[in-house]
C-alpha cells in the first residue's frame, strides 16, 4: 500500500515576486527539448545565444586557472587584473575614460538589471524601458512596484526609434531610462543622431540610464555608440556588457557592470549580499578572452551576417510574413500579421507541427504583438530548412 502525505502547506510568497515575470525562450527551449526526446528534429531558433564553441584558448586559460588553484572566492567586485582590463577595454571601445573601480564584474550580465533596479529604483517610480524588449526589464519593473512606461525602440533600418514619444514619456517620476542597442528582439541599433538626442533629455531630466550593451560587438555596418559617451552622461550610466555572446560564453556565466563612481560600490554590496563573486578560475578565462585575438569575434558575426540575410530574405519571401533587417545583434524580429494567425498560435504551430522552435513576440511586452522572433542560431542550411517548413505550414 502506498501512503501520500495529505499535509498541505501555505506557503504565503512575496507579492514582488509573484509580480516578477520569467522568459518564454527558456519555456519554448524545455519543450523544443521533450520533443527531441520524443525523436523529433528540432531547430532551433529560440535561444538568445550563439551556437559557436566558446574558443579553444578560453577554455585552455580557464583549464590552466583550475591547475593553478584559483578556486577560491575572489573580491565581490571582481579581480583586480580583470577589472582593469575591463576598464581599458571598455574606455578603447566606447571612447571614454574608464576607472577600473567603475567595473563590477557579475555572474553574467543578467545581474546588473536585477542590480541596477535593486539599487534605484522604488515603489512608484516610472521606468522607461523598450518594449518590445528583453522581458527582464519589465519584469523588475513589476517585481518592484514600479510602474511600467514602455517605448518601442524601433524595429532596424524601416522603423527608426520615436525620440519625441519618449521625451512625452518623462515625467517627474521618471527614474530610470533602459536602453538596449543592439537590441533584442529587434536588432535595432540607435545611431549617434538619436543617442545625442536621447542623451539630452536625459541631461534635461537629470536621469540614469541602464545602458544594455550586451550585443554591442555584434553589428552588421554603423558603429556601436553608448550613451556613456555623451558629454555629461557617464556619470549617470551604467553600462551592462559582459562575454555571454562575444565569446560564446552564455553557460560560463560572466558578465560586468561600468557604473558612476557613486553605484558601483553599491553593486559591490549587492555582489556580497547575493553571489560573493563570479566564479574565480571563470574570471581568468574572461582575462583571456579579453587579451586573446578578435579573429574569432570576427568569424562569428561573418557567421552571423550570412545567416541573418538567409532568414531575413526566407521570411520576406514567404506569405504574409515580412521582417525588417536586423543591425546588430543576432535576431530577426519578423511580422506575421499578414499570415491571419495569432502570433502566440503560429509560433505554437512552428514548433509543434513543423519542429522550428521560436519565441512569440508578446513574450517581449506589448510591442510585440503580431511578431515571432527568430534567432541566428543555426547555420545558412538549417534556417533555408526552417523557412521551408515555414512555407509548408503557410502555403500548403
Ligand atoms: C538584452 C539582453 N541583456 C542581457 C542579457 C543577459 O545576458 P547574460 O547571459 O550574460 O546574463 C541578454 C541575454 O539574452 C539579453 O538579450
Amino acid at each position: 500500500m502506498t501512503t501520500e502525505s495529505t499535509e498541505t502547506t501555505t506557503v504565503r510568497l512575496a507579492a514582488r515576486v509573484e509580480r516578477m515575470g520569467t522568459e518564454a525562450a527558456f519555456r519554448v527551449f524545455a519543450r523544443a527539448r521533450a520533443l527531441e526526446t520524443e525523436g523529433r528534429d528540432i531547430i532551433h531558433l529560440e535561444m538568445g545565444e550563439p551556437d559557436f564553441p566558446t574558443p579553444d584558448f578560453i577554455k585552455d586559460a580557464c583549464r590552466t586557472a583550475l591547475a593553478d588553484g584559483h578556486t577560491g572566492y575572489a573580491p565581490a567586485g571582481g579581480l583586480p587584473a580583470l577589472r582593469e582590463a575591463i576598464a581599458a577595454d571598455v574606455a578603447a571601445s566606447r571612447g571614454i575614460p574608464v576607472d577600473p573601480q567603475q567595473v563590477v564584474i557579475t555572474p553574467g550580465g543578467k545581474p546588473v538589471i536585477f542590480f541596477t533596479y535593486m539599487a534605484l529604483v522604488e515603489r512608484g517610480d516610472e521606468v522607461i524601458y523598450p518594449d518590445p524588449g528583453f522581458p527582464i526589464f519589465e519584469s523588475m519593473t513589476d517585481a518592484l512596484g514600479a510602474v511600467r512606461v514602455p517605448w518601442h525602440p524601433g524595429s532596424g533600418t524601416e522603423t527608426r526609434p520615436d525620440i519625441d514619444r519618449l521625451a512625452s514619456l518623462m515625467t517627474d517620476r521618471t527614474k530610470l531610462l533602459v536602453l538596449n542597442s543592439p537590441g533584442n528582439p529587434t536588432g535595432i541599433v540607435h545611431n549617434k543622431q538619436e543617442i545625442e538626442q536621447i542623451a539630452a533629455l536625459c541631461r534635461e531630466r537629470d536621469l540614469v540610464v541602464l545602458s544594455d550593451e550586451i550585443y554591442s560587438r555584434i553589428l552588421f555596418g554603423g558603429e556601436h555608440v553608448s550613451i556613456a559617451a555623451e558629454p555629461g552622461m557617464a556619470n549617470r550610466t551604467i553600462i551592462l556588457d559582459g562575454f555571454s555572446k562575444t565569446w560564446s560564453m552564455t553557460g560560463w556565466r560572466l558578465g560586468y557592470a561600468v557604473a558612476p563612481h557613486a553605484i558601483a560600490p553599491v553593486f559591490e554590496k549587492l555582489m556580497t549580499n547575493s553571489n560573493s563573486c563570479a566564479v574565480h578560475f571563470v574570471q581568468h578565462a574572461a582575462l583571456a578572452a579579453l587579451r586573446g585575438p578578435r579573429e574569432p569575434i570576427d568569424a562569428m558575426v561573418e557567421a552571423f551576417r550570412e545567416r541573418r540575410d538567409a532568414l531575413v530574405d526566407g521570411l520576406n519571401a514567404l506569405p504574409g510574413v515580412t521582417c525588417d533587417r536586423p543591425e546588430g545583434s543576432f535576431f530577426a524580429f519578423a511580422d506575421v500579421r499578414g499570415t491571419g494567425l495569432d502570433a502566440d498560435v503560429l509560433a505554437g504551430r512552428l514548433l509543434e507541427e513543423t519542429g522550428v522552435a521560436c519565441v512569440q513576440g508578446p513574450a517581449f511586452g506589448a510591442g510585440g504583438a503580431g511578431r515571432i522572433r527568430f534567432s541566428f542560431a543555426a547555420g545558412v542550411e538549417r534556417i533555408q530548412e526552417a523557412v521551408a517548413r515555414m512555407r509548408a505550414l503557410l502555403a500548403p
